[in-house]
């Protein structure tokens, strides 16, 4: 079966077009402000599917574009008037920023209220202590289309592949916190193989496309995919769809899989922070 991260995404849309009207009665415009540096391909692709969610929802979107010369002052410029712009509600530095940045000192001048990231060190020591924060939005919205599918974690055995501080890590924390079982898998990780066939729920947060084939998955396993290749202007993930969806028991797409799922969560931390800040 497909876990269908297009239709659920689609429907927390709808939830949150109708709360950002309830804002708007009382006057309140949701804001979230993105920072791009250089030109990143897939940076721009994601940039452009978020502006268009935005103004679907009615979320009002300012972008900022610096080529690779910018220095860190100059962020740290931008970053601390926003931060004290009582009109923008979310901050959001796209990953990845250029090698002669600093992005974990850049990532943490957002203020951790504004941190729809969940990026900062606030807001991850407390998903590291399972407290009420901003999480990761594809960690997040991964446990929410998993729960839309109404799939029980308690208990099962998860196998993330990649150990990213945007995908991999806090997802572990998030699984762990629904009573399941998670192994991390990296790139000098032994026994991939025997860890993989044994997975009762598989994340690939890799980045190559083929990665996962149909031999290396157990039949009934739940794939979700995280990856997003470029092939000649068509988009794959990290797993041979086509076979492993025959062999498996739910798998997301890609496209139209974890992305938008991704995406819905960014807006709902926009309207979450919006809120919080109008209290
Ligand atoms: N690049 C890829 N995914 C993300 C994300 O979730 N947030 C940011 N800021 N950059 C990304």
């Amino acid at each position: 079966m497909i876990l269908d991260g297009f239709k659920v995404a689609k429907k927390i849309r709808k939830k949150l077009i109708k709360d950002v009207l309830q804002l708007k009665k009382n006057n309140i415009f949701p804001k979230l402000a993105i920072i791009q540096v250089g030109n990143n391909t897939s940076s721009s692709i994601y940039i452009k599917n978020k502006r268009l969610v935005c103004q679907e929802v009615g979320i009002k979107l300012e972008e900022y574009n610096f080529d690779d010369s910018v220095n860190t002052k100059q962020l740290k410029k931008l970053i601390t008037r926003l931060n004290q712009d009582n009109e923008v509600h979310g901050i959001l530095v796209q990953h990845p920023l250029p090698k002669n940045l600093n992005e974990i000192e850049i990532f943490n001048m957002i203020n951790p209220q504004k941190d729809v990231d969940g990026f900062t060190f606030d807001n991850i020591g407390k998903l590291y202590s399972a407290r009420n924060c901003f999480v990761p939005c594809t960690p997040k919205g991964i446990i929410r289309l998993l729960k839309e599918y109404q799939i029980p974690l308690v208990g099962k055995h998860v196998v993330i592949i990649g150990r990213s501080m945007i995908v991999g890590k806090p997802l572990a924390l998030l699984f762990l916190q629904e009573n399941a079982t998670v192994t991390i898998l990296h790139s000098k990780s032994k026994d991939k193989e025997k860890i993989i066939k044994s997975a009762d729920i598989l994340v690939s947060a890799v980045g190559k496309p083929r990665f996962i084939s149909e031999e290396m998955v157990s039949k009934d396993t739940i794939v979700i995919d995280v990856g997003i290749n470029y092939d000649n202007g068509k988009i794959f993930g990290d797993v041979e769809f086509e076979s492993v969806f025959k062999k498996v028991s739910y798998i997301t797409p890609v496209p139209k899989g974890v992305g938008p799922m991704t995406i819905a969560m960014l807006l709902e931390n926009v309207v979450e922070a919006c809120k919080e800040n109008n209290k």
